[in-house]
């Protein structure tokens, strides 16, 4: 299909004549199909739902077809209008519409279903199982026949996936408001959104999908190296590097896999074990694990010559985690790192594999005889927790990535707790790394997309973007200088680390400062015809975006860590200073009802209009986190805070006094 067609029929939104049924790709890789959990009137509503979106006479062919989709699938994915064209991230100027701004959200939606990086691109999810863009196609094809029609005087409203239409509004409000899965509190269960989702009445964006601000996979690898490397430093006696050092976890999945390539940046030795045959050897195949060893002495052996020559070497250990942590107790092979994210958010339904048993086995055992199944499941994990005790006996440095690994291990009896009996034993990421280090003091996500499409405008961003930072650390204060050292070494290397899959993206993690210079310098060179136009975003995972009581928000310890007063404000203060686009999601990485996360997006296009709303919304939208992570009592906030007022006279944030805890002990005595 020529760019012309191809404007024709985004142009054209709900066909009128019924395209030609779809036959389902087997090709392609599909979301399971989901919980049968409508009632039969619940189903005819669903129908109905379904049906509004079509004129009368559509509706005896479409509704026995989206019946049969809804007793298959679980859903109604309306596969019939899928898009004949080519799903990807076009360059900006092939969109047709009135709109620039506009036309940018189109070329991120696009890019969110690319099937070179959407998970179930059929089923319109992105990644994570259930991160959807839209529910079904229908939304798509009207959204999208929506932003070509807009103008800078109007924004669009979209209601989990629902375009509910074009509103007036003005050049300077966003063109579009997007909210994913936003429920009343006591209806937020996993099955309240199985039902609604069933319904047709609301979807889980996850934090990028729902919000069109996914870059594959190069975003995790990012935050994973951060993590990596300042986990390095905790346990650095004298201030050395993590060469010759063992980092030992499991998972090559989807986000997972992005953990060897991050050791190999942070310059360790890691060992990754993955029980599914295929998904070690896709990462394999992708550059993303050097080595692949399917037998455990075979581990030993290559690891114990790694260690003596200082070897930088990722091996994916094919085969149960908890035999390797098992193993290396028994041959004493000394564990510097240690780490997990196999799919505990999920770990009934094939998130995590029982020891002794085989990948086909277990996923046998899960079908016809889930109690046993779950039976294996938590017997493991207490195995799994006493062998990392052991290594920790020995000194190695476990924390828990953000995959609830040690919420299901103490579920399932293991001895994970601390001896208050609330914490738990180790860290998670955030409270002892993430947390402390880069958001409380501003440092999180920031990414851009080149929107021409061009890989040397990304080149020039890149460019661009390390020297401001070179430009910044000459004079950043101490507190921040490893971190701007830090995303200084990650932009150099990082076009020969070869990221980008879909658009021309790049992430970079930096301050409020880093972020507004950073963009104001992109602008200028837009309005120098040196680039193309580049849009700006991040992941919801940052400073301010997200409320998540065992994420994000870990290290909060004023007890106001199950509030989510933070991510609401974010979204509506970022959509009057200027955002393209904003969105604010119910559920996302933690699971639906724990987390409420949002994020923006914002078109760069040279404009003077364009620098003054970058400039005012980027401020914003990194500092109000440092003023709650600040009235917490966390000291780099504090210290941040406090920075960022000298520097602009307009913010004056309440900043907490000193507490004498041990007189407040003395009260209670
Ligand atoms: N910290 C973060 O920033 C962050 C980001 C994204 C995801 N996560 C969490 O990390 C987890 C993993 O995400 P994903 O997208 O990679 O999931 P995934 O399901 O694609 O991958 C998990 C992998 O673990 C393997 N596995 C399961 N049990 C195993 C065992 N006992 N031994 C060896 N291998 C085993 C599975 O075969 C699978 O390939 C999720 O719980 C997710 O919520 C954390």
């Amino acid at each position: 299909m020529n760019t012309q067609e191809f404007q024709k029929d985004i142009q054209q939104g709900i066909p009128t004549v019924l395209p030609a049924k779809k036959s389902y790709d087997l090709e392609i890789n599909h979301a399971p199909k989901r919980k049968d959990i409508l009632t039969k009137e619940e189903k005819k509503l669903a129908l109905q739902n379904a049906l509004r979106y079509f004129p009368l006479e559509f509706h005896a062919a479409l509704a026995p077809e989206f019946l049969e989709e809804l007793n298959t699938f679980g859903r109604i994915y309306m596969y019939r209008f899928r898009p004949d064209y080519k799903m990807y991230a076009r360059p900006i100027n092939e969109y047709p519409g009135k709109s620039e701004q506009a036309k940018s959200i189109m070329l991120m939606i696009q890019n969110n279903l690319d099937y070179a990086v959407a998970q179930h691109p059929h089923e319109l999810i992105t990644y994570g199982g259930n991160g959807a863009v839209f529910q079904n196609w229908i939304q798509y094809r009207l959204t999208m026949k929506y932003l070509s029609e807009m103008t800078n005087e109007q924004t669009l409203v979209m209601y989990s996936g629902h375009p509910m239409g074009l509103f007036p509004s003005h050049p300077e409000a966003p063109r579009v408001v997007v909210t994913n899965g936003m429920v009343i509190p006591n209806y937020s269960k996993p099955d309240d959104w199985e039902k609604f989702n069933a319904l047709g009445v609301s979807q889980y964006g996850q934090m990028t999908a729902g919000s069109y601000m996914y870059i594959g996979p190069q975003g995790i690898v990012h935050g994973t190296t951060i993590t990596v490397l300042n986990a390095g430093r905790k346990i650095a006696k004298n201030g050395e590097d993590l060469s010759g050092k063992l980092f030992l976890t499991a998972g090559l999945g989807g986000m997972s896999g992005a953990q060897p390539k991050a050791a190999s940046i942070a310059g360790c030795i890691s060992v990754t074990a993955e029980i599914n045959t295929k998904a070690a050897q896709t990462r394999h195949s992708q550059g993303w694990v050097d080595e692949l060893i399917t037998d455990l002495d075979a581990l030993c052996e290559r690891v114990t010559a790694a260690k003596k020559n200082k070897e930088i070497v990722s091996i994916a250990f094919i085969g149960n985690i908890v035999d390797v942590w098992e193993k290396f107790d028994q041959e004493n092979i000394y564990v510097d790192l240690g780490s997990d994210q196999t799919s505990l958010h999920n770990p009934w339904a094939g998130g995590y594999y029982p020891v002794g048993l085989s990948l086909e086995e277990s996923n046998e055992m899960m079908a016809t005889n889930p109690d046993l199944f779950k039976k294996n499941v938590q017997q493991t994990l207490v195995r799994h927790a006493n062998a990392v005790n052991a290594h920790a006996g020995k000194g190695t440095y476990f924390f828990d990535y953000g995959n609830a690994f040690l919420l299901e291990a103490s579920r399932a009896g293991a001895n994970v707790m601390a001896a208050n009996g609330i914490d738990f034993k180790y860290p998670s990421y955030v409270q002892d790394i993430m947390g402390p280090m880069c958001f409380d003091y501003g440092f999180g996500p920031f990414r851009w997309v080149c929107a021409s499409g061009d890989s040397e405008d990304l080149q020039k961003t890149d460019l661009i973007a390390c020297e401001v930072l070179e430009q910044m650390a000459k004079t950043s204060p101490a507190e921040i200088r490893q971190q701007m050292a830090d995303n200084i070494t990650w932009i150099k290397g990082a076009q020969e680390n070869k990221l980008v899959v879909g658009s021309q993206a790049r992430i970079l993690y930096a301050d409020a400062e880093g972020r507004m210079r950073i963009a104001e310098a992109f602008n200028k060179a837009i309005a120098a015809g040196e680039i193309g136009p580049v849009v700006l975003g991040r992941d919801h995972h940052d400073v301010s975006g997200t409320d998540s009581p065992f994420r994000e928000t870990s290290n909060i310890y004023d007890g106001s860590k199950f509030t989510a007063d933070m991510a609401i404000q974010n979204v509506i203060g970022d959509s009057f200073r200027g955002a393209t686009w904003v969105s604010i999601h119910n559920g996302g990485g933690v699971g639906w009802g724990e987390v409420i996360n949002g994020g923006f997006g914002m078109l760069l296009d040279g404009t003077d209009a364009a620098d003054r709303r970058l400039k005012m919304m980027l401020h914003w939208d990194v500092n109000n986190g440092i003023s709650r992570r600040s009235w917490a009592r966390n000291e780099g906030a504090v210290f941040a805070i406090k920075r960022a007022m000298k520097a602009e006279p307009l913010l004056r944030v309440t900043v907490p006094e000193q507490i004498d805890a041990a007189y407040i002990d003395t009260l209670f005595e």
